[in-house]
């Protein structure tokens, strides 16, 4: 017998409110895409194959869903006949192959595996059918959970609940899990029965205890099931999923004065002992190694920072650098495609690109890669315990040798071996006496006419 579970992930809505040519659920939450949080969630559970119910052919859903997940598959309901109908739209996949299935929402991105777990173990423990319910102080829209001795007995939705009814505080957040093969015959039992007119996956419930199958209701934290349908509740699950990832790394040993002010991608990877300071932005693919500061105003992405190197203030790291252990990279400096050797300084205002530069070099303020000439990039690469001086225009294609130096102002467009100094520099002219007379006949003409 199958221990697996299918998750079917219902995306069909067509997102009017988001105002966006973008499928809704393709709207991303720390630069993943809403849809791409459900199904690492239920990956994370442990669940191998998810279904993705969407209303029309998308490539862009259905690239997104197998990028989570390579065993995902969207399904179209072509016509919006409710959430009962829009679970058939994966019936093909319903067989002995899966024990549970689990039904999901691509705009509630929020639910964790932790929950999932808790479902699919009810499932095991002899439920056939569990409904996830939450308590809130506003229960207006969604259908609420009548539960009879600790029992739940029936749904029903608001629009068809009585004064009474409306009364009830513990609602459906829609996220059910049914065992296999009764599904099936739950399903097909659905009927068109309300004003509505639509198939509605809540009678599952009534039908479920008619049949005679075991139902329950099993609580979930009303900030799991958050559904997005407009920008506004997009921003507010951005915020309340930085909350809890902050709260995550806070509590693995990372510190940061100002947590909130420190912006987190779906994939940033921090290491215990880790210190961020207030507004710091990390973008996609950043990983920091324990001992490191990320001090204030820096952002980072695509970026690996090794052990104890200090980032900032108002570092930018771009794709592809790689920073060894002790590095510092100060004030303004921008790098991209760079690994940095270990002990190495970059401290002020600099553009590091297509570049290697090895142990303990220091590189003076204003360095500039010269990388691009329009057309293609080329490589700079720097040996160890070099110093570069100030306001050095390094012109790549480019090698500076173990322990050499560079002038302050040279424009370096030749390789420089070990052990050497390269100056690019015209001869200084002092003319003694000279600005004093420059000053004089500049005051003159301004005050001529
Ligand atoms: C549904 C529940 C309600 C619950 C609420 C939680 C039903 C009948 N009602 O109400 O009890 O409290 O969710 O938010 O299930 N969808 C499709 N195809 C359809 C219809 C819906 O894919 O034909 C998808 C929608 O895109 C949406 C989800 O199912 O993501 C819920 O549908 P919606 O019409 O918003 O249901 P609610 O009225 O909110
Ligand atoms: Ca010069």
């Amino acid at each position: 017998m199958s221990t697996d579970c299918l998750a079917v992930i219902l995306a069909a809505g067509d997102g009017k409110r988001m105002k966006s040519d973008l499928p809704k659920v393709l709207h991303p939450i720390a630069g993943l895409p809403m849809v791409a949080h459900v199904i690492r969630s239920a990956k994370l559970a442990g669940i191998s194959h998810t279904a993705v119910v969407v209303g029309e052919k998308s490539e862009l859903v259905g690239e997104c869903a197998r990028r989570a997940n390579e065993m995902s598959t969207i399904h179209i309901q072509n016509e919006r006949l409710g959430t009962a109908h829009a679970v058939l739209a994966a019936r093909e996949l319903m067989s002995s192959n899966f024990n549970e299935v689990l039904i999901l929402y691509g705009d509630v991105p929020l639910i964790t595996p932790n929950t999932i777990n808790r479902a699919r173990k009810s499932v095991a423990q002899g439920s056939d059918l569990s409904v996830l319910g939450f308590e809130t102080c506003k229960p207006f829209g969604y259908g609420r959970m009548v539960m009879q001795g600790g029992k739940l007995t029936s749904i029903i939705e608001h629009k068809n609940a009585s004064e009474k009814e409306k009364k009830i505080t513990y609602c459906n957040s829609g996220i059910m899990i049914f065992k296999f093969p009764y599904i099936l015959d739950i399903l097909e039992e659905i009927k068109k029965n309300n004003s509505q007119k639509e198939y509605y996956l809540t009678d599952a419930v009534e039908v479920g205890i008619n049949m005679g199958l075991r139902v329950h209701a099993l609580d979930v934290d009303e900030e799991e099931i958050l559904g997005v349908n407009d920008r506004v509740q997009l921003a507010h699950a951005e915020q309340r999923w930085q909350f809890r990832r902050r709260r995550e790394l806070l509590m693995s040993g990372v510190s940061m004065s100002a947590p909130d002010t420190v912006v987190l991608s779906h994939d940033t990877v921090v290491y215990p002992d880790v210190t961020i300071e207030p507004n710091v932005i990390f973008g996609e693919n950043v990983l920091v190694m324990s001992g490191a500061k990320i001090r204030a105003f820096s952002y980072l992405e695509g970026a690996r920072v090794g052990s104890n190197a200090v980032i900032g203030p108002y570092a930018r790291l771009r794709s592809d650098t790689r920073i060894d252990e002790g590095v510092r990279v100060g004030c303004f400096v921008e790098t991209k495609t760079t690994y940095v050797g270990p002990y190495a300084k970059i401290n002020h205002l600099s553009y590091v690109g297509d570049s290697e530069i090895g142990s303990r070099t220091n590189v003076g303020a204003g360095t500039i890669t010269c990388n691009y000439d329009g057309y293609s990039k080329y490589k700079t690469v720097i040996g160890e315990d070099v110093f570069i001086g100030s306001n050095t225009s390094l012109v790549a294609p480019l090698k500076v040798g173990s322990r050499s130096n560079t002038g302050a102002g040279s424009i370096i467009y030749k390789d420089v071996s070990e052990d050497t100094l390269a100056i690019e520099r015209n001869d200084q002219i002092n003319k003694e006496g000279y600005a004093k007379f420059l000053r004089n006949r500049n005051k003159a003409k301004k005050f001529r006419s």
